[in-house]
């Protein structure tokens, strides 16, 4: 018995001592101390066919050798996770003498945003909703609804996507169909502008594109008059041009309206003396307006005979091209960041 708790002392020690890691370790603590198969645990349990004389003899020594395995043991354990944090520390040292990592590249609105920005904040100061519609309209809306119907020649003027196996389906010509969706949904009285997205079937070059933004108004409520358009566009025209731009408006035949109108304001580039941005004439058109026709208020649920209003359609991407000198419209759907990054 003394042979053998000398044996162990002396080979759980080394053992103990040359562990490289947590897991041999535990190989170990098994080898001795495991309650099934530990060599200690073994040698305690042969303690009870032994004499008084000898139990009284080995049962402490052996006692004290369970103690001062699992001392080591503990000892041991302490040296492993304190090297691990060391290990730990060192992977995640921060040096700070480090140069600064070059800065970050972030994105901004393209040019096309800004301009709706800015007049969607013009347009609530006057106490507009602003009001966002469907891409993909029906032709009803985008046509019927608006007094153009089915055999007039006007369905001809825009050359239209239709949808394949969806015969009253087309991608919105024009800002205008909200008109009457907005007039359904809200009635009178009513002030709210539509800035979007519109598609039309265009052979491309610098100033066609088949995607474009409008910016459609429309203001329906008891005594509405032509004055009262004339002095909302007059404050549009001021606010993107400056204090001394006039508007011109002249007939022109839009279904929806009657009369309609032609909007052009005073060339900002020449003060209306004439150049090559306004081929001469000194006047840069940039909107269709007019009094809303009597049958579109009554597709919106609205009594001409109560009520009368007014509505505009601005050409977003035009003023968006007027504004920063664009010469060709292809540019602004390009997703070209050579261009993008000027704004
Ligand atoms: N929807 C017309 C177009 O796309 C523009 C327009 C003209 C809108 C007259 C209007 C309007 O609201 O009254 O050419």
């Amino acid at each position: 018995m003394q042979d053998t708790i000398q044996k162990i002392t002396t080979e759980s020690k080394a053992a103990i001592h040359s562990a490289k890691n947590m897991a041999e370790l535990e190989v170990i603590e098994n080898k001795y101390l495991g309650r099934k198969q530990g060599e200690l645990t073994a040698l305690m349990q042969k303690m009870k066919d032994l004499s008084v004389e000898e139990r009284k003899q080995f049962g402490p020594a052996l006692n004290e050798l369970k103690k001062l395995i699992e001392n080591e043991i503990e000892i041991k354990k302490q040296e492993f996770e304190n090297g691990s944090w060391n290990e730990l520390a060192e992977k995640e040292r921060i040096d700070i003498t480090q140069p600064a990592l070059p800065k970050k590249q972030f994105g901004h609105l393209h040019p096309n945003t800004l301009v709706q920005r800015d007049l969607e904040d013009l347009f609530t100061s006057m106490g507009f909703l602003v009001l966002d519609g469907p891409e993909l309209e029906s032709d009803y809306y985008n046509f019927s609804a608006l007094n153009i119907p089915e055999t007039h020649p006007a369905r001809d003027m825009q050359d239209t996507f239709y949808i394949k196996n969806h015969a009253d389906w087309v991608m919105r010509t024009h800002t205008s169909p909200m008109q009457v969706r907005a007039m359904q949904k809200y009635g009178a009285p009513l002030r709210a502008i539509v800035p979007g997205k519109c598609y039309r079937n265009e052979a491309t070059d610098v100033r066609h594109e088949h995607t474009f933004y409008q910016m459609e108004g429309v203001v329906v409520d008891k005594g509405i008059s032509f004055g009262h358009l004339k002095g909302v566009l007059e404050v549009v025209a001021k606010h993107l041009y400056g204090e001394n731009t006039a508007v011109r408006l002249r007939p022109k035949f839009y279904p929806f309206v009657e009369p309609g109108v032609n909007g052009e304001v005073t060339c900002f580039t020449c003060a209306g003396k004439g150049c090559r941005l306004c081929k001469n004439t000194g006047w840069l058109e940039i909107f269709g307006a007019g009094m809303i026709h009597p049958n579109v208020l009554k597709e919106g649920g609205i009594d001409s005979k109560v009520y009368s209003g007014f509505a505009f359609g601005f050409g977003l991407t035009r003023l968006v091209m007027l504004k920063y000198g664009i010469d060709d419209i292809r540019l602004l759907e390009s997703g070209n960041l050579k261009f993008l990054e000027q704004f």
